[in-house]
């Protein structure tokens, strides 16, 4: 079943040219958990029989391979180093349907980005979009320039923070920095390590309450993941948490994030509308110009 609706999707999206969702899962400060959920966010997606493109955007010191428990041969320090290489080259699939792009761990892996790098990912990009129903980028901590020209082109912001205060008040720096970019951008704010729900909502109300007591700027209360040691056991095993533990408490959470994100978000952008193609278009234009 799961596979004809696909199949049917799939039918549409290259008819009409749709372009897939595309999503970054930021933070303000690192270690928050931002792979840990971008990977088993995009496993439950792909559980739903949804074409999902999971791509490592935390460069050089990439961790996505590790939980999906993978060991690719290609990385993005490769299309950035080899001209040649094509995009399709550095994505791998898993016998379960998950593809993903590495950005490589280890020194050698961490690369300059030139503006023709950026712009030759950009237009790579461009056409992966018509490939997929979703993309998600995992970002690296801050706001380096290459990470601030793709979260002006994606759709949806995922921030990540933890209860720590100094996680929220950088969850918030992040977002302001975003939002006097685009004033437009969508966030949706999940609390990550919550020990209660009461803890994940207080967090998470006090994150929005800053968006729009100082900025005005309205904010989707998005979800409360739990401390879980699963999380962990599953690094260790190297399967992912969302495979090797689906009854796990963390597990379940995404789980009911995703369906909250589908259940208001199921249409994907026409690249008429405004969207990624446009806006990746217009920063091109920008560059160019
Ligand atoms: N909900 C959780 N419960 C317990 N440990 C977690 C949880 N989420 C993340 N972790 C742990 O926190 C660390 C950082 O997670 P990671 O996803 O790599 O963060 P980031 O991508 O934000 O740097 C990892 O060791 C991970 O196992
Ligand atoms: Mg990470």
């Amino acid at each position: 079943m799961i596979d004809q609706a696909q199949g049917l999707r799939l039918k549409i999206l290259e008819s009409q040219q749709r372009s897939a969702k595309t999503i970054a899962v930021v933070s303000g400060k690192g270690g928050v958990g931002k792979s840990n959920f971008a990977v088993n966010f995009s496993l439950a997606l792909q559980n739903k029989g949804r074409k999902v493109l999971l791509f490592d955007m935390d460069i050089g010191m990439g961790n996505i391979h590790i939980i999906l428990g993978k060991q690719p041969d290609k990385t993005i320090t490769d299309f950035i180093n080899n001209p040649e290489t094509k995009i399709e080259e550095i994505i791998f699939t898993d016998g379960d349907g998950t593809s993903y792009i590495s950005a490589g761990n280890g020194l050698h892996n961490i690369v300059e980005w030139d503006d023709i790098d950026i712009e030759r990912l950009l237009n790579a990009l461009s056409s992966l979009v018509h490939s997929y129903e979703y993309i998600v980028f995992d970002m690296g901590a801050g706001a380096a320039h290459h990470t601030m020209e793709l979260l002006m082109a994606v759709d949806d912001i995922f921030v990540v923070t933890t209860p720590e205060p100094t996680a929220v008040t950088d969850a918030y720096s992040m977002m302001k920095y975003i939002y006097m970019k685009d004033k437009e951008k969508q966030f949706y704010l999940i609390c990550n390590r919550a020990e209660s729900e009461n803890e994940g909502i207080d967090t998470l109300n006090r994150l929005k309450l800053a968006m729009v007591k100082f900025l005005n700027k309205e904010v989707y209360l998005f979800g409360v993941l739990p401390e879980d040691r699963a999380v962990r056991k599953a690094v260790t095993q190297q399967v992912p948490l969302l495979t090797s533990f689906p009854q796990s408490a963390i597990s379940l959470s995404i789980c009911r994030v995703l369906e909250q994100y589908l259940s208001g978000n199921t249409t994907y952008t026409s690249s008429e509308k405004k969207g990624f193609i446009s806006n990746l278009k217009r920063i091109l234009f920008r560059r160019n110009g």
